[in-house]
This record gives structure tokens, C-alpha cells and sequence, in this order.
């Protein structure tokens, strides 16, 4: 199965920020297309642009020129009210620093947005039950965010971001706060969420490693993609188990004695 549909995508976008005398070029040209049901990271140094393009994607800024296209939509063309809508119901932002209100519970954090979109409390904490459920708190929804591990609570902000059942999943580094233990729970939710939900989610991380279990990584410099690949597809290609012989047949070699140490050329 390879998705092909895009759930996003930017043509050409780009971001200038006028402070003063100074304009910055945070994204200078990048056209790239989600594809739904990926989990994809952007990686870079800091400054490079990864959370404006992040943000842009998930209709929260605007670009100074360019397109961004959400579900298909181009988010230009809508008013300010049918953006918000856009934002409130197809994109869910997860954020670094989990943003959860300090004197609400697990599920009534949870219930937030869906309240916020005119959704009765009932019908509202039952959804947020069921997000809590799906990452794996159905057992701590009346815990305030205080009584809960810095993983849990960012498993909250990423139910959350779910119960709307938004297009995409926006993740500005979710496990930059964490330990090791609490970013690896996260970053397995997120592959779980994407494997078998099909969500589509879209990661900001420094954490190469992260990365790595990612279906796609878009490597930002300067503003702009430099590297999209698919860490998978580069272990694909290169065999740990190396076969005894190569798959292709081998050129009759003038020297059999040195056979057992020549080395196979791609
Ligand atoms: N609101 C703003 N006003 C002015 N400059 C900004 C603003 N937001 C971002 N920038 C600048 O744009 C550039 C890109 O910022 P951005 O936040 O996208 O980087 P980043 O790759 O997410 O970095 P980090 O890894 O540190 O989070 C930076 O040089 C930053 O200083
Ligand atoms: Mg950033």
C-alpha cells in the first residue's frame, strides 16, 4: 500500500518577518505535498524555518506569498471565519510545550475543542473519553495535568488535537519536553495513530532518531527542503543481511581465490 493522495500541500510558500530594519526569509520557496496517512518529519537546525512551514500548513499563519492547500482547499480563498473552522476542525496542533489548563482534567482538556465548536458537554466528554481511550488513558481522565507524567500529559494534548478528527496532525516538537521514555511513548503513539488509523500526521523534531521512525523526513535548510527521503526505502536498499551471492548474476571473475573478499558495487 502506498498513499499517494496529499492531505497538504504548499506551492512556492514563502515567509518573510519585517522586524524593524530587518527581514528574515524564514521559508524562501518550498513546494511539497503531504501524502495522507504518512507520518512525516521535518528536521533541521534551528531557525531554518521548520515551525513556520509547520504553521503555515496548518492554516494558523499566512504566507507572504505562495499557496497552501488543506483537504484540497486552498486556504487563501476562504474568509476568516471558514479559516478558523478549517483550523478548529481538519487540523489538530500539537505543541512542544503541552498547553493543557492547568485546573481541568485529562478529559475535560480533552474535551475543549469539540466544546468550543458548539458541541453539548455531554456529547463532548464522550468523544474525549473515547481519545483518551485510543492513547491509552482511558484510566486517567479525571487527573489533572499536574498528577500526570510529562508523557501522559502530552498523550492528552495529542487526544486533544484528536477528537475533532482533524485531516491532519500538526506536531511542533511533541517530545522535545520529554525524557527518553515519554518521547518514545509519543512517538509510538503518533506511528500508531498513523498505522492504524491512517492518520495523517506531520512532526517537527531535532531528534534524529525520531526521525528515523518516520515514513518521511523533509530536511530543512535555510528556508527550504534540501533532502526528502524515506528512511525505510534507504534500508531497503541497503541489506544488513548481505546474500552469500549477488542477486544479479555474477561476472565470471579470472581470480576465484579472491572471490570470498570482493566487494559488490552497486
Ligand atoms: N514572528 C516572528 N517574527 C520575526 N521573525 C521570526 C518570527 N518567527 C520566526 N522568525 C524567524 O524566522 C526564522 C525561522 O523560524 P522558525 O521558528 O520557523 O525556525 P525553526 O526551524 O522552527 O527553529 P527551532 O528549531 O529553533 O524551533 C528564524 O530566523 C526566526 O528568528
Ligand atoms: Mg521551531
Amino acid at each position: 500500500m502506498h498513499p499517494v493522495a496529499s492531505a497538504a500541500e504548499t506551492r512556492q510558500v514563502k515567509k518573510s518577518f519585517v522586524t524593524g530594519e530587518v527581514t528574515v526569509e524564514a521559508v524562501r520557496g518550498v513546494t511539497v505535498a503531504i501524502h495522507q496517512g504518512e507520518l512525516t518529519a521535518i528536521v533541521g537546525p534551528s531557525g531554518c524555518g521548520k515551525s513556520s512551514l509547520l504553521s503555515m500548513l496548518g492554516a494558523i499563519d499566512t504566507p507572504t506569498s505562495g499557496q497552501v492547500l488543506v483537504g484540497g482547499v486552498d486556504v487563501a480563498t476562504l474568509n476568516d471565519y471558514d479559516r478558523t473552522l478549517l483550523r478548529r476542525r481538519q487540523i489538530g496542533f500539537v505543541f512542544q510545550a503541552f498547553n493543557l489548563m492547568p485546573t481541568l482534567s485529562a478529559l475535560e482538556n480533552a474535551a475543549l475543542p469539540l466544546e468550543l465548536d458548539g458541541l453539548s458537554q455531554r456529547e463532548a466528554h464522550e468523544r474525549a473519553r473515547a481519545g483518551l481511550e485510543q492513547v491509552g488513558l482511558g484510566k486517567r481522565v479525571d487527573h489533572l495535568p499536574s498528577m500526570l507524567s510529562g508523557g501522559e500529559q502530552q498523550r492528552v494534548a495529542v487526544a486533544r488535537a484528536l477528537v475533532t478528527n482533524p485531516t491532519l496532525l500538526l506536531a511542533d516538537e511533541p517530545t522535545g519536553n520529554l525524557d527518553t521514555a515519554g518521547g518514545e511513548q509519543v512517538m509510538k503513539l503518533l506511528r500508531e495513530l498513523v498505522g492504524k488509523f491512517g492518520q495523517t500526521v506531520v512532526m517537527v523534531t531535532h531528534d534524529s532518531e525520531i526521525a528515523a521512525a518516520a515514513d518521511r523526513v523533509l530536511r530543512m535548510r535555510d528556508g527550504l527542503i534540501a533532502h526528502d527521503h524515506r528512511p525505510s526505502a534507504v534500508v531497503e536498499s541497503t541489506p544488513v543481511l548481505t546474500p552469500a551471492k549477488p542477486a544479479t548474476a555474477p561476472k565470471p571473475t579470472p581470480h576465484p581465490s579472491k572471490h570470498k573478499t570482493s566487494k559488490r558495487r552497486k
